[in-house]
């Protein structure tokens, strides 16, 4: 039998207090419902409101690439320093495990491999597939200029209703053609339109001038890609540059994994977006964490 709520101590009905409810942070995202916000939450670190996504997706169009050869030695390793995991739903069953807290971003286009014209994507991935592995968001390129061009936005479009329908944040990928320019204009052109028709977020590359005008112009947040391999002070210093210059975070994969010490470097990278660590100082934390990790590696042998 349930008890009766008998209590004699007085009600704490306190009418005279208006109800607490903190404001949604993330920009852009104040409209939507509790599932969507709660999703984004768990991307996009509350406290700083950034995140650290690690991007192993690589392989969907070109194979195994340099450094994802294992993801389970090279990769699993690394997702406690992550915010979020940005994988294929078949490198997410096959290799990462499922004890994982981490949220996943899963990659949801694909078609064409890098031996063809990569613009010619279609969605491949079910919403519902998304919600059975506890997906944080689902990721799409979008190849604004490219030959596909509106097919790919209509792809992004699809998804973006199907994720409505299920609270499931879309990040927008802006690909770019090898022969095309990539500037400032060309990446308000493409960041803008992929935040109109509907995306949650957007991923798109660093460029030095003008890149606050990117994010600026874009009314939701913007995740920097990484790109080819650089420096590890590069690296740091494009980051940095990037969320000072209103960045809400990277979703960074070849300048992690490709590092000499991927874990040492995905920490750098964590400092950066997160403490707005100077690249320099930031790099001093990556070569005493390598250091630390090679004398580790000596002592063991
Ligand atoms: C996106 O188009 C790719 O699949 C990767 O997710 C993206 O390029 C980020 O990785 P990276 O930092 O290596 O460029």
């Amino acid at each position: 039998m349930p008890e009766a709520d008998t209590n004699a101590k007085e009600k704490q009905y306190r009418p005279e207090v208006p109800q607490k409810m903190k404001p949604f942070p993330l920009k852009g995202a104040q409209s939507y419902d509790w599932g969507m916000k709660n999703r984004l939450a768990r991307t996009f670190d509350p406290r700083s409101g950034r995140t650290v996504m690690l991007a192993v997706d690589h392989g969907y169009f070109q194979g195994p690439t340099t450094g994802l050869e294992r993801i389970d030695l090279s990769i699993v390793p690394l997702i406690p320093y992550c915010d979020a995991l940005f994988c294929t739903r078949g490198v997410l069953r096959s290799l990462i495990p499922p004890q994982s807290q981490k949220p996943m971003v899963l990659r949801a286009s694909g078609g064409p491999s890098i031996l063809k014209e990569l613009s010619n994507e279609e969605i491949a991935m079910d919403m519902e597939d998304a919600l059975r592995l506890n997906a944080c968001g689902v990721g799409i390129q979008v190849f604004i200029g490219g030959e596909y061009e509106t097919r790919s936005i209509h792809n992004m479009t699809r998804l973006v209703d199907l994720g409505m329908r299920h609270g499931m944040p879309v990040m927008g990928v802006t690909a770019v053609g090898k022969d095309m320019k990539r500037d400032a204009q060309y990446f308000r052109l493409a960041c803008r339109m992929i935040a109109e028709l509907g995306a949650t977020y957007v991923k798109t590359y660093y460029v030095e001038e003008d890149f606050e005008t990117v994010t600026a112009s874009c009314p939701v947040p913007i995740v920097m890609a990484g790109g080819k391999k650089l420096s590890e002070i590069d690296a740091l210093k494009m980051a940095y540059n990037a969320v000072i210059s209103g960045a809400a975070g990277v979703d960074m994969g070849r300048n992690i994994f490709q590092s000499d010490d991927p874990v040492a470097m995905i920490q750098a990278v964590r400092a950066v977006v997160h403490k707005h660590t100077k690249p320099e100082h930031a790099l001093e934390l990556y070569q005493t964490l390598k250091e630390k990790h090679a004398g580790k590696r000596a002592s063991a042998r």
